[in-house]
C-alpha cells in the first residue's frame, strides 16, 4: 500500500514513491476549479472558488459540469483527454456546455432555480470601514457559506492597491494606501482560515488594470512596489495565509507566474511563505518556466502533463524544482477542509447581521447640509433604477448572482408606510427626492470615464429639477464600482450618501442611513478626484501595445494629491456624520529609541454633537528631513472610536520603527533615520486637527556602522577604539597594511574608499569570523547611542 497523506513526514515519503507523471498532475488541477485527487496515496481534491464577496454560482455550475461530463467520458471508455486542453484546461468546455443548457432551458420556458446565495460587501466597502474587526467577521461568515457548498480554498482577497479609479475591477479591493491595506486585507485572510477555510490573496503582483489583461507588461520601480504594492501581500503571509494567487500581467518584463524573482526570492526567500501559489486562471503561459519560478499549482485544469514529464526527463526541469511544487501544493491539502472534512455550521440570520454590521461601518457620507436623517414622517421619491435594483457587486469572477437581494425603495416603504414612498414620481406631498446612481465595473474591462451611468445622470436630473421646482431636499446615493464624477451635481443636491457596491444588504442598510437607523461612519479609503486628469495615474493607465509605465512611482493616491498640492473632490480618509467630534487632545511621546519601543501616540477625540457616532482617528508621519524622498505625509496609524454625545475618549496608537521607515534603494533595506518627523493626526488626509514634531532615535543608517568608511571611522574615537577591541589589532594601521594592495592610493583615499570588512577581507579573515566581529561591533556601536 502506498503512504497515506497525513502529515509533513508522510509528504516525503509520497515524494519518494511518486512517478514522475503523478507529479506532474498534482501540479496541475485536476478540473476548472479542483486540484487533482490521488485516492491511492489518500490525496483529496481541494475545491477553490471565488470570490471574497460571496460563492460565484457560475463558476460553481462550471464545475459541476465539468464533473459530470468527465465522469460520463469515463463511463463511455473515453476519458477526456487532458493533453488536447489548452492553457485553460476544462474550464471553456464547461462554460460552453452550461451556455447551451441555458439555452435549453430558456426555451422550455422552465423557471429558473432560486439562487440563495449571500453576497457580501465587496472589497471596496470594506475598505470604508476602516474597522478590521468587521472584515474579519465577514470572513468567518463567508468561509462558513462557502463551506456549505463543500469549498475549501476562497479564491480571495483582492489585495490589489487603487492605482487608477477607472480600473475594471477597483471595487473589488480595499484601498489606495498600503498601510491600511496592510491592516484590512488579513483581518479578512484571519476570518477565512479561522473557519479551516483557505484564503488566497490575489493577484500577486501590480495586477492593477483590465485592459491587455493577459500579458501587459507593468514596469514599475523596485522601491514603488516595497512600499505600494507589496505590503498589503506581505501582511496576509504574515499573517498566515496558506496561498496567494499570481497574476495575469507581466511585472518588468516577466509574466508574474513565471517570475522567480516575485514568487521565490521575495515571496519565500524574504518574507517567509510556506504555502502554495496557485496561478490566476490562464496565467501559466508557459508550464516549465512556471513551475521552475516557484509557482506552485496550475489552474484551471485538467491540462496536459507531458510537457513537464518530457522536461524532467531531458533535465530541462529539474526534479527538485517538481518536487518542491508538490510538497507545497500538499502541505496545504493536508490542512484544508479537503482533508480534515470539518466544516463550520453556517447560519444566514447570523451572516445577514454580520453584512448590515459591516456595511453600517462602511456607509460613507459625502456630504449633507442638514437635510440626513430624514424623518420617518416625511414622503419620498426615489428615481433611478438602482433604487430598485442596485448593483451588489462588480461583474466577473466576483459576481453574485442571487436572489436575495435588498433595496433602498423597498426597505423606504418598509420604514415609512408604502403610501409615503413613490418610485419615478412624485405626488403633492413628496418633499424628498432620493436618487439613487452609480455606474458598474467588472472584471474584464476598465471604465472609459468616470461618468455615471447616462440613465441615472437623467434621473438625477429629473429628481433636481423636480425638487426645485417643489422647493424639496435632493439625496444622492452612489451605488458604484468606485469614485464617479459628481462636479455638475454636487453643488444643487442636499447630501450625499456612498456605499458603493455592497452586497445584498447594501439597499437597506442605505436606506436605514437615510432614515437615521443608525448614525454613517464610513471613510473614503481612496481619493476622490475632481477631474480624471488630476490623477497619479492619468496618462499612465492602460497603456500601448501591452507596456504600461507606473510613471508615478511611489506616488500613489493621497500621496499625489499631497505632492501636487491638487485639491480632491473628496480627500483619502474624509466622511461625515450626523453628530460632529473634535480631536480635544493629542500628545506624542518625544525622545523614543525606536530600536527599543514604539513612539505612543495619545489622542483625545470627543463627540461634541448630540447623536451616538464613530470617528476614525488617523495618525500620519512626515519625514521632516531625509537624505531620500518620501512623501509628504503617510498613513500610519489609525483607530475607529465610538462615542456617546458628549463622551471624551483617549485612545493610544503606537508607532513602530517601520511608521518611519521608506525602501531606500541605494541600499536595498528599508531605513528610518534618527532626526524630526511630524506626527499629523486628523480625521481626513486634509483634516489634521493637530501637528506635533518630534525627534526620534535610532541606529543611524548612514552613521557609524560596519559599512561606514574607515575614513569616518578616523573621526570617531570611540569607534576605533570599539573595533579595535573586537579584532584585536589597530584598525587604523591595518588600513596603513591595505595601502601595500593599492600603492597608487594614498592613505586618505583608501581610508574613505574601504570599510572594515574591506580591510578585514583584505587581511584574509573569513566570512564567519568577519560576521562574528561584525556582529560584536554593531552591538558595542548601539551601546554608544
Ligand atoms: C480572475 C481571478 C479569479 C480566477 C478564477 C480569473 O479570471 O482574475 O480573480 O479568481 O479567474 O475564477
Amino acid at each position: 500500500m502506498k503512504t497515506q497523506l497525513t502529515d509533513l513526514n508522510s509528504i516525503e515519503k509520497i515524494l519518494q514513491e511518486m512517478t514522475v507523471e503523478e507529479k506532474a498532475r498534482m501540479v496541475i488541477g485536476g478540473a476548472p476549479f479542483h486540484t487533482e485527487a490521488m485516492p491511492e496515496y489518500g490525496i483529496p481534491a481541494m475545491y477553490m472558488l471565488d470570490s471574497c464577496n460571496g460563492l460565484n454560482s457560475l463558476e460553481y455550475a462550471g464545475e459541476a459540469v465539468y464533473q459530470e461530463l468527465a465522469a460520463q467520458a469515463e463511463a463511455a471508455g473515453q476519458p477526456l483527454d487532458r493533453e488536447k486542453n489548452g492553457y485553460m484546461g476544462g474550464l471553456l468546455i464547461a462554460l460552453g456546455t452550461l451556455k447551451k443548457r441555458a439555452a435549453q432551458q430558456a426555451q422550455s420556458g422552465a423557471a429558473p432555480s432560486p439562487k440563495p446565495f449571500g453576497c457580501y460587501p465587496p472589497g471596496i466597502a470594506l475598505g470604508s470601514t476602516w474597522n478590521p474587526e468587521v472584515v474579519e467577521a465577514c470572513g468567518h461568515e463567508l468561509a462558513k457559506e462557502m463551506s456549505s457548498y463543500g469549498i475549501d480554498m476562497i479564491l480571495g482577497p483582492n489585495v490589489n492597491i487603487h492605482r487608477d479609479p477607472l480600473c475594471g475591477r477597483l471595487g473589488e479591493s480595499f484601498t489606495e494606501d498600503p498601510y491600511l491595506m496592510s491592516q484590512l486585507a488579513p483581518a479578512m485572510v484571519r476570518g477565512i482560515q479561522a473557519e479551516g477555510v483557505t484564503a488566497c490573496p490575489k493577484h500577486f503582483a501590480a495586477n492593477n488594470q483590465e485592459k491587455d489583461r493577459m500579458g501587459v507588461n507593468e514596469h514599475v520601480s523596485e522601491r514603488a512596489l516595497r512600499e505600494i504594492y507589496f505590503p498589503g501581500f506581505k501582511a496576509c503571509v504574515d499573517a498566515g495565509c496558506k496561498t496567494v494567487m499570481s497574476a495575469y500581467n507581466q511585472l518588468n518584463g516577466t509574466p508574474s507566474a513565471m517570475n522567480g524573482w516575485l514568487l521565490t526570492d521575495i515571496l519565500r526567500k524574504e518574507w517567509g511563505f510556506g504555502g502554495f501559489v496557485v496561478s490566476d486562471w490562464g496565467a501559466a503561459y508557459e508550464q516549465i518556466a512556471t513551475i521552475a519560478a516557484g509557482n506552485d499549482l496550475t489552474m484551471p485544469g485538467p491540462r496536459g502533463i507531458q510537457c513537464i514529464v518530457e522536461a524532467v526527463e531531458n533535465g530541462t526541469l529539474p526534479l527538485e524544482k517538481l518536487d518542491a511544487c508538490v510538497r507545497n501544493v500538499l502541505k496545504v491539502v493536508a490542512w484544508s477542509t479537503a482533508m480534515t472534512g470539518k466544516r463550520p455550521a453556517f447560519d444566514r440570520a447570523r451572516s445577514l447581521e454580520v453584512m448590515e454590521e459591516a456595511l453600517r461601518e462602511g456607509m460613507i457620507l459625502l456630504k449633507n447640509d442638514g437635510t440626513l436623517p430624514l424623518t420617518t414622517g416625511c414622503d419620498v421619491a426615489f428615481y433611478g433604477k438602482r433604487s430598485k435594483a442596485p448593483t451588489i457587486c462588480p461583474a466577473g469572477s466576483s459576481n453574485v448572482s442571487t436572489d436575495l437581494t435588498t433595496n433602498a425603495y423597498d426597505r423606504a416603504a418598509e420604514l415609512l408606510g408604502a403610501g409615503h414612498v413613490t418610485f419615478g414620481e412624485a405626488t403633492g406631498r413628496t418633499n424628498t427626492w432620493i436618487a439613487v446612481v452609480g455606474c458598474d465595473g467588472r472584471e474584464g474591462a476598465d471604465r472609459d470615464s468616470l461618468a455615471m451611468d447616462a440613465d441615472d445622470a437623467q434621473a438625477l436630473e429629473t429628481a433636481i429639477a423636480e425638487a426645485q421646482a417643489a422647493g424639496g431636499k435632493v439625496v444622492v446615493v452612489i451605488n458604484a464600482t468606485g469614485p464617479i464624477d459628481l462636479n455638475p451635481y454636487e453643488g444643487r443636491v442636499n447630501a450625499i450618501l456612498c456605499p458603493f457596491f455592497a452586497g445584498i444588504q447594501g439597499g437597506k442598510v442605505a436606506a436605514d442611513a437615510i432614515f437615521g437607523q443608525f448614525n454613517p461612519s464610513g471613510k473614503l479609503a481612496m481619493t476622490w478626484p475632481k477631474h480624471y486628469y488630476d490623477c497619479p495615474s492619468y496618462k499612465n493607465f492602460g497603456g500601448e501595445k501591452q507596456e504600461v509605465w507606473y510613471g508615478e512611482g511611489i506616488y500613489v493616491g493621497y500621496r499625489w494629491y499631497d505632492a501636487r498640492h491638487i485639491e480632491p473632490a473628496y480627500p483619502f480618509g474624509y466622511g461625515l456624520s450626523y453628530t460632529s467630534f473634535a480631536i480635544t487632545g493629542v500628545s506624542v511621546e518625544d525622545g523614543i529609541n525606536m530600536d527599543k519601543a514604539p513612539v505612543k501616540v495619545n489622542v483625545t477625540v470627543k463627540n461634541t454633537g448630540s447623536l451616538p457616532g464613530s470617528e476614525v482617528v488617523q495618525v500620519y508621519v512626515r519625514d521632516v528631513e531625509c537624505a531620500f524622498d518620501r512623501p509628504e505625509k503617510e498613513l500610519k496609524g489609525f483607530q475607529k472610536v465610538s462615542l456617546q454625545p458628549g463622551e471624551e475618549r483617549t485612545v493610544t496608537l503606537e508607532l513602530d520603527k517601520a511608521a518611519f521607515s521608506g525602501y531606500y534603494m541605494e541600499f536595498g533595506e528599508w531605513i528610518a533615520q534618527p532626526g524630526e518627523f511630524d506626527i499629523l493626526v486628523g480625521t481626513s488626509s486634509r483634516d489634521i486637527a493637530a501637528e506635533r514634531r518630534i525627534t526620534v532615535r535610532c541606529k543611524d543608517p548612514f552613521g557609524i556602522s560596519f559599512r561606514s568608511s574607515i575614513g569616518a571611522i578616523a573621526k570617531c574615537p570611540q569607534a576605533v577604539e570599539i573595533i579595535n577591541r573586537v579584532i584585536d589589532e589597530d584598525i587604523l594601521a591595518l588600513a596603513h597594511v591595505a595601502l601595500e594592495f593599492a600603492p597608487d592610493k594614498s592613505l586618505e583615499e583608501l581610508w574613505n574608499g574601504t570599510n572594515i570588512q574591506g580591510a578585514l577581507v583584505k587581511k584574509g579573515w573569513d566570512g564567519g569570523r568577519i560576521t562574528k566581529a561584525h556582529q560584536e561591533i554593531e552591538a558595542s556601536f548601539d551601546e554608544m547611542r
